[in-house]
């Protein structure tokens, strides 16, 4: 933590990465930033360790993916970031559970557009969005781990809110795990890794889809089966399954509804499914969520971790002034589990 002059006023300041525009990977700033200021109900978390997430690109660009009319309005500059793990510097009068010195992680205030602020040194953290990090995980798969392992969770185990889903008007309702046939597509990513090893753990048989080189990985992660997408099709060859996990989704998700039996699910994990008819006719249940922060849960997945039930793979670590460097190697994709920045 430094100071600087502003005014006469000795503000103290962080590093911190931000955007001052939205653009590709080099409007992403390591530079000076004010440090956050504490609210009732907040921790002060000194941060080791940034799990990056692709809402971090969606933001970085503007999210031009949305319709105009849709995209929020935010004031620059910007600190982008959700997913952080490190030790507490601070903590409110109010807020129990959390003292000077614990390690913790956490997905800061999500969603939320551009008030998450994880690119930096130090950032303020509601209390409920934290848990404690498992003494058997570093920082960096902590960091690795609240949004993707978050995600796999509230689609697959429990929601956890009751909060109105912005994306369907039908609360979310994880489906029946044990005995059944879940086939995960996008399987080595973020998300898909967590959700390959959640339902195997819930007892299913899992076929993993994804490109032939993350194989031995999602074996030993615990997939059952393995298709590989850049040689054949998964909706050509899988079928009878009860659950399809794509996390991919958009668009193309719906090639999957002829994959499943009558009864079954479909869970895209992004926005774009179109063929509601085409799913009511083979009454299939088409369910998707949006990820919210989550600390009780985040607990219950670091107790997994903890006992090595579950596992966080790391593709790659990058230092936070090399957030660029991050962001383009998220450009160039077949990511394997997750990215995460390091902070000294
Ligand atoms: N609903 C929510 O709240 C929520 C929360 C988090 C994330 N998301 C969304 O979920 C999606 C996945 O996020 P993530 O963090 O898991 O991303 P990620 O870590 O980038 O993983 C994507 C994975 O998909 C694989 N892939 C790419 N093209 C494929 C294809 N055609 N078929 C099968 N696999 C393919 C990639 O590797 P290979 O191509 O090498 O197999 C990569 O491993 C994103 O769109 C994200 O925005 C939604």
């Amino acid at each position: 933590m430094k100071q600087f002059e502003n005014n006469n006023e000795s503000i103290p300041t962080m590093k911190a990465i931000r955007l001052h525009e939205f653009g590709g990977p080099e409007v992403l700033r390591y530079e000076d930033a004010p440090l956050p200021e504490l609210k009732p109900g907040e921790v002060l978390v000194r941060v080791h360790a940034v799990g990056i997430n692709p809402p971090d690109w969606y933001l970085r660009e503007g999210y031009k993916m949305l319709p105009p009319e849709w995209r929020p309005q935010m004031p620059f500059p910007i600190i982008p970031g959700s997913d952080v793990s490190g030790v507490v510097e601070t903590v409110a009068p109010d807020v129990r559970g959390f003292s000077v010195g614990d390690e913790v992680f956490g997905m800061v205030r999500f969603p939320s557009f551009g008030e998450s602020a994880a690119y930096a040194e130090y950032v303020a953290v509601p209390a409920s969005d934290l848990a404690h990090k498992p003494a058997g995980i570093n920082h960096v798969q902590a960091a690795a781990t609240p949004m993707a392992g978050l995600t796999a969770w509230q689609f697959l185990i429990e929601l956890g809110h009751d909060v109105q889903n912005p994306l369907q008007p039908e609360r979310h309702h994880p489906v029946p795990l044990n005995g059944k046939t879940v086939l995960v597509n996008g399987a080595a990513g973020g998300v898909g890794h967590f959700a390959v090893q959640l339902a195997k753990l819930k007892g299913a048989h899992v076929i993993a889809v994804a490109s032939g080189k993350h194989e031995s990985f999602l074996r030993e992660l615990g997939a059952d089966d393995f298709i590989d997408y850049k040689k054949t099709p998964p909706e050509e060859v899988a079928h009878d399954i009860d659950l399809v996990v794509d996390t991919l989704g958009g668009p193309t998700t719906g090639r999957f509804l002829r994959t499943l039996k009558p009864g079954g699910a479909l869970f895209p994990v992004f926005l774009g499914f179109s063929d509601a008819k085409e799913a009511a006719k083979r009454n299939i249940t088409v369910s998707m969520t949006q990820v919210r922060s989550n600390g009780l849960q985040l607990a219950e997945l670091g107790r997994l971790l903890d006992a090595g039930t579950v596992r966080v793979a790391i593709d790659s670590t990058f230092p936070l002034a090399d957030a660029q460097k991050a962001h383009e190697r998220a450009v160039h994709g077949h990511i394997q589990g997750k990215i995460v920045l390091t902070v000294a």
